[in-house]
């Protein structure tokens, strides 16, 4: 009889696993500036250079550490794209607009925006602060309604390019798995990623007639400083892979795949879509062998 449930194919993947996808990436994004926000650390980082990579030029977003931002920044730059570092906390809207406003000035316009930074402040729920519920809503979804409105109005503004792209603008919201699959303990962030769900859906719905394209990326468990404790022992990363059919956790560049073909017109009949980069985590992991 066939097994089902084979298993691995040769060595587990571990912490350190270097087996893992180095794809070609063509220059699909050139003169499109692209700005990212949260882009001096983990996913916003590898967006951010992943985007450079498909040839957009990029503003490097950031809100504390400046030499982390221009580190980035000095990395697209090298790869022969124009980059500069902007601050600004996506919580506040006066800094967003000064940041846009900074930002169109540098590059003349924007083609791509990836809504990434964000953040957690666990607890149990009895627990939760008032103050740990409003910076998470505050940043990762008042945040996403700040940075999506002012790029709407500059994709508005300038309509459809076509010698560059045939979208007048593409936005991609940085997600989580957990806006489906709830989280125990972390009620603020899972509620703050339903809430972008609904977010880039309604924006999509409204923005398609004016060509603008709005997608989220909804990551499963990737390799960053936000999660170091569940990778980073052996026995975190085991318990880990539990919930993980793919064996191996993500890393930054599974998602910059991701954000570099959203971002292209390949991916131009795409709209409202969340694209789940997980390896399987929202497959309900627990029915594999049961149910
Ligand atoms: P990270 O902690 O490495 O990066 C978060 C970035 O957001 C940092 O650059 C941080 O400075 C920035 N940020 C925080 N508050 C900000 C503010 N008020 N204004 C501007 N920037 C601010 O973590 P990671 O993993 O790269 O997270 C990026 C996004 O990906 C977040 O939205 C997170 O919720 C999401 N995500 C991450 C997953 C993971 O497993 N790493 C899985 C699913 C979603
Ligand atoms: C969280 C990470 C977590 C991942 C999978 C993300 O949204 O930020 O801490 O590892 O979801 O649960």
């Amino acid at each position: 009889m066939t097994d089902i449930h084979p298993k691995e194919p040769d060595a587990p993947a571990r912490p350190d696993d270097t087996r893992l996808p180095r794809p070609v990436v063509y220059p699909v994004l050139e003169n499109q500036p692209a700005l990212v926000t949260g882009a001096n650390s983990g996913l916003g980082k590898a967006v951010a250079v992943g985007l450079a990579r498909a040839g957009a030029d990029v503003i490097v977003n950031y809100v504390t550490d400046p030499a982390a931002a221009e580190e980035v920044a000095h990395e697209i730059e090298a790869m022969g794209r124009r980059a500069i570092a902007l601050q600004a906390d996506v919580s506040d809207e006066t800094a967003v607009q000064r940041m846009f406003a900074q930002a169109i000035d540098h590059f003349g316009t924007l083609h791509v925006v990836v809504s990434n930074a964000g953040l957690q402040r666990d607890s149990p729920y009895d627990e939760m602060t008032l103050e740990q519920w409003n910076t998470v809503i505050g940043v990762n979804l008042t945040g996403q309604f700040l940075c999506t409105r002012e790029a709407v109005r500059e994709f508005k503004r300038r309509g459809v390019d076509r010698n560059l792209s045939v979208a007048a603008g593409k936005i991609i919201c940085m997600s989580s798995v957990h806006q489906q699959i709830p989280w125990a303990g972390h009620a603020n962030y899972a509620a703050s990623k339903g809430g972008v769900m609904l977010l880039m859906k309604s924006l999509a719905q409204e923005m398609a007639p004016y060509r603008i394209r709005v997608n989220s990326i909804a990551p499963g468990a990737i390799r960053t400083p936000i999660n170091t404790s569940a990778w980073s022992t052996e026995e975190a990363y085991a318990d880990l892979m539990t919930l993980v059919p793919y064996k191996r956790i993500g890393e930054p560049d599974d998602i910059a795949q991701a954000a570099i073909w959203l971002a292209s017109d390949a991916a131009d009949y795409v709209t409202g879509a969340t694209l789940f980069v997980d390896g399987g985590m929202t497959l309900y992991p627990g029915f594999a062998t049961g149910g």
